[in-house]
């Protein structure tokens, strides 16, 4: 046996963006930092403008845009995405800052290997909004959480979850920097966790 017929050990993530991609932007940080038995094989974005696939392309990650206004409905839209992600054979589909809600047919696909994280200590606060909800409702805590994908929006099994305080004073702007610092550690950890057990 030669190097060349090796066989490849290493699994594949892929991670699905909207927008900024500063959580994506930490996991591969880390899977290469930590040596993970896995790699952030492709990003895709249903947003052509998502600054994250930009970053991705530099460090030579494959990148797709799926753009969902293309399609005439969400069904057409999820198994077009579908038959991008699916010639990586994921480990893990992992969702970071993706706002697309998906339909029961493409969450069932990937049924135990898709995740996501939440900018709130769920179960408060599921869907939008949630660092001005949190203020709102006077909460002195607030934070993410790594969880399952199920259909129902935000509410899988809790994977992980990071806590910060609600200072005084806090906005929506500095509660959510307060937030974004602590899923940048918290998702990576959650994700190399769950790759020590696939
Ligand atoms: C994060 O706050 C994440 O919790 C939420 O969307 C945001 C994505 O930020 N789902 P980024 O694109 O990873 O910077």
């Amino acid at each position: 046996m030669n190097a060349y017929s090796l066989p490849d050990l290493m699994k594949n993530i892929v991670v699905l963006i909207s927008g900024r991609g500063s959580n994506l932007r930490s996991i591969v940080q880390a899977s290469v930092a930590q040596q993970w038995p896995a790699r952030v094989a492709a990003v895709v974005s249903n947003n052509p403008q998502a600054a994250g696939l930009e970053w991705a392309g530099q460090q030579g990650i494959a990148t797709h845009v799926v753009n969902h206004k293309a399609y005439a409905d969400r069904p057409a839209f999820d198994q077009a995405l579908a038959q991008v992600i699916d010639p990586y054979q994921p480990a893990l589909v992992v969702l970071a800052g993706f706002m697309r809600i998906l339909t029961p047919e493409f969450v069932a696909h990937y049924a135990g290997r898709m995740v996501n994280i939440h900018p709130s200590l769920l179960p408060h606060f599921p869907g939008l909004h949630t660092h001005r909800r949190a203020l709102e409702a006077g909460h002195r805590e607030a934070g993410a959480t790594v969880h399952w994908v199920t259909p129902e929006l935000d509410h899988g099994p809790t994977l992980a979850q990071a806590r910060v305080p609600v200072l005084p004073g806090d906005t929506e702007e500095t509660l959510a920097q307060r937030v974004l610092q602590a899923e940048h550690e918290l998702y990576p950890r959650a994700i190399g966790e769950l790759l020590a057990q696939l």
